[in-house]
This record gives C-alpha cells, sequence and structure tokens, in this order.
C-alpha cells in the first residue's frame, strides 16, 4: 500500500467523497493490505450504523421471460436454450406466504422483462400480498417501466424498487446492451423511483468485458451522488449460452473492495452480500459482509424453477428448498460472528412510512 492510496482512504473515510481520478488510483492500486484497511474502515461503519446485524430479503424469481436482450445475461431474449417459466399469481402468493411463515418481513418479486404481467396483474399480486400480511414489504426488480406505471405499483403498495444501473458510463452501457436499450432512459427510471418515494437500490456489475477502472471509478461516483438506499453489485459472471460466453469473469477481491468503498461512500447503505458473490468463491457471501455488506437475499422461489433463473454459470442455491437456504446462510452468518434479522430493515436514518405519499 503506497501513501497515496492511505491517504486517499483515510479522506474517503472522512469525507465520503472523492474524485474520480481519486477512485480509479485506489482501484488500480489495489493490494491486500489496502483491502484490508478499507474493509477494517466498512466494519467500522457496518458495526456503528447496524452492528452485527445482517438483513434478509426473501427472493421470488417470478418470471425468466425477458424482452431484453443484454449480451451478458442467460434468459436474455435470444437465448433460445433457455427453458421459460411464469409463475401463476397463486404460486407467487403461495411463495410470499412461505417467506411470511419463515419469517420475512421482505421479500422482493424479481423477474425479466415480461408485460405478459400487465399493471394491473401486478398490482393486483402486490395488494394481495399487503392485505394478507400488513407488515411485509414488497420490494419490485421488473426492470425499466414507465413512470405511471411505477406509481401505480407503489399505489398498490409496493415500496421498494432494485433497478441495477449496471455501469455509469454510456458507452460501456452501450457495448453490453443492444441498440435499442438506452442507458439515459434506465437513468431516468431511477429518478422516477425515487421521485415517486421507492426507497430504491441501484447497482452495477464489476469487471463486466471491456469495463475499465475508470468505468468502475464512474460507479463510485454515481453512487457517491445518487445515494441508492440499497447498492446491488456482483461481479460479471459468464454464461455459455450468451455472445459473452468466452469472456473472463470477475475475481473475488475486486467485488470484495468494491464493496468496502461503497460503505466509506455511503456509510448506512443497505449492501447486499449477493448470489454472484456466493458463486465466484464458496465463501463469497460470508467475505462479502466481513467486506462492509450487510444484506443477504436467499430464494424463496419454487424448487423447480430455480435452475431455469440462469443468469450466469453455476449460479448457486437452485437445489434447495426455502427453508434450507435460510438455515445455510444463518449458520455462513453467524460462522463470521454476525446475526440474521428478519426484519425489514430500513437504511438507517431513513424516513420510511406506509402513509408516505
Ligand atoms: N453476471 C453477473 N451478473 C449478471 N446479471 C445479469 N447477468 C449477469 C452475469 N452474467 C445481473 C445484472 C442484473 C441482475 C438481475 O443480474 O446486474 O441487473
Ligand atoms: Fe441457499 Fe445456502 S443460501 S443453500
Amino acid at each position: 500500500m503506497d501513501s497515496k492510496s492511505k491517504d486517499l482512504l483515510e479522506k474517503l473515510k472522512n469525507e465520503h467523497s472523492l474524485d474520480i481520478k481519486d477512485y480509479e488510483y485506489l482501484l488500480t492500486n489495489r493490494d491486500e493490505n489496502l483491502m484490508d484497511l478499507a474493509a477494517s474502515y466498512a466494519r467500522e461503519f457496518q458495526q456503528k450504523y447496524y452492528g452485527n446485524k445482517v438483513f434478509i430479503r426473501g427472493l421470488i424469481e417470478f418470471t425468466n421471460f425477458c424482452k431484453n436482450d443484454c449480451l451478458y445475461c442467460g434468459i436474455r431474449r435470444s437465448n433460445q436454450k433457455c427453458e421459460r417459466y411464469r409463475l401463476s399469481k397463486d404460486t407467487i402468493i403461495a411463495c410470499a406466504k412461505e417467506g411470511y411463515d419463515l419469517g420475512f418481513r421482505t421479500i422482493v418479486l424479481q423477474g425479466g422483462e415480461d408485460y405478459t404481467y400487465t399493471d394491473e396483474m401486478l398490482c393486483d399480486i402486490i395488494s394481495e400480498i399487503k392485505s394478507a400480511h400488513e407488515d411485509m414489504v414488497v420490494t419490485l426488480s421488473i426492470g425499466e417501466r414507465s413512470k405511471e406505471s411505477y406509481k401505480k405499483y407503489y399505489d398498490a403498495g409496493a415500496r421498494r424498487y432494485l433497478l441495477r444501473h449496471e455501469t455509469a458510463n454510456p458507452k460501456l452501457y452501450a457495448r453490453l446492451h443492444p441498440k435499442e436499450m438506452s442507458w439515459q432512459n434506465r437513468m431516468d427510471c431511477l429518478k422516477n423511483l425515487k421521485a415517486i418515494g421507492y426507497q430504491t437500490g441501484a447497482g452495477f456489475m464489476v469487471q463486466s468485458p471491456g469495463q475499465t477502472d475508470y468505468d468502475l471509478a464512474m460507479d463510485l461516483k454515481f453512487i457517491e451522488e445518487f445515494k441508492p438506499d440499497m447498492c446491488g453489485i456482483g461481479s460479471f459472471i459468464s454464461h455459455k449460452d450468451t455472445p459473452f460466453a468466452k469472456e473472463k469473469s470477475g475475481t473475488l477481491e475486486v467485488t470484495l473492495f468494491c464493496l468496502s468503498l461503497i460503505r466509506l461512500i455511503y456509510p448506512q447503505v443497505l449492501l447486499p452480500a449477493t448470489t454472484a458473490l456466493g458463486t465466484i468463491h464458496p465463501k463469497g457471501r460470508e467475505m462479502g459482509i466481513l467486506a462492509g455488506a450487510n444484506v443477504v437475499m436467499p430464494n424463496l422461489s419454487p424448487t423447480n424453477v430455480r435452475k431455469m433463473y440462469s443468469l450466469y454459470d453455476n449460479k448457486i442455491c437452485t437445489g434447495d428448498e426455502a427453508a434450507e437456504c435460510i438455515n445455510c446462510l444463518k449458520q455462513r452468518i453467524a460462522s463470521v460472528g454476525y446475526e440474521v434479522v428478519t426484519a425489514p430493515g430500513d437504511r438507517v436514518g431513513h424516513c420510511f412510512s406506509s402513509e408516505r405519499h
């Protein structure tokens, strides 16, 4: 670790802001000592705001049909080898109930961009879940839709929305996505979600094909400026049936370092140790927690569809029942000295009331 890196890290810890060039410098000059120091600062903030608590959200992957064709993603519409499924309204509601009975107070309804689920259907699902379980927080992660649609889901009771920006660099965005997809539209969606009052999650892929340290530094700057309530990051992992099949997957180290930097940029942020992290290393999620993450998202989807939601190769947890998955995660989290809590887990200091808006 050179003295400039140490000074920059110190500055980030105190001021929660750096120039893009300085983020880039930290990424380029990353070594084991710098990573350790970043992780120990990150744990100080984690401890200060959240103690040793790790929040848990149940993920229901309800459709793998997708109208998009992102070059990296295994469920892109051109992937003819992907076996498709949709869960019925009743199945989704039954999964939510199972989650509730297992103690979850936040569920994430995630899917490809599948307009077979109309606004009316989605609102119906959201409001049924809310009326069955008043204290369940419903999170959506269904991609880009209009502001009007987002407002309808909010009015039906959804309060959180996850939409990764994928990359803060429009040029890199254009290399990872087909022509018809627009970086600007994605950014507008994020702004709309925030304006409506959603607790909003953004996020990016680490080491996606062609990504430079400067690109990653732009992502860190974006997080600093946009201040999403949650930030989901994971390394790019190649999928055999995509145009990026032969591209190198990202490394555990760079993702862990990014997690620590994000915690320093925004100490109260909700930061998941993602399934992608658990996929690139058997102890990836535990290491993610030790690098500053404080959320895990086990899968509540029915086991018979799990394998089909294959965004990247070798995705973990595709064979386990929800209950097994939670117990496994609880043990993993406990093994590094943390405790899983099922409460909705707001970002601290966030004014969150179902009465708002
Ligand atoms: N590797 C890593 N992450 C991926 N995602 C999609 N495909 C891949 C991949 N091959 C991520 C994207 C998307 C989220 C649902 O999964 O960031 O937003
Ligand atoms: Fe799903 Fe371990 S978290 S099996």
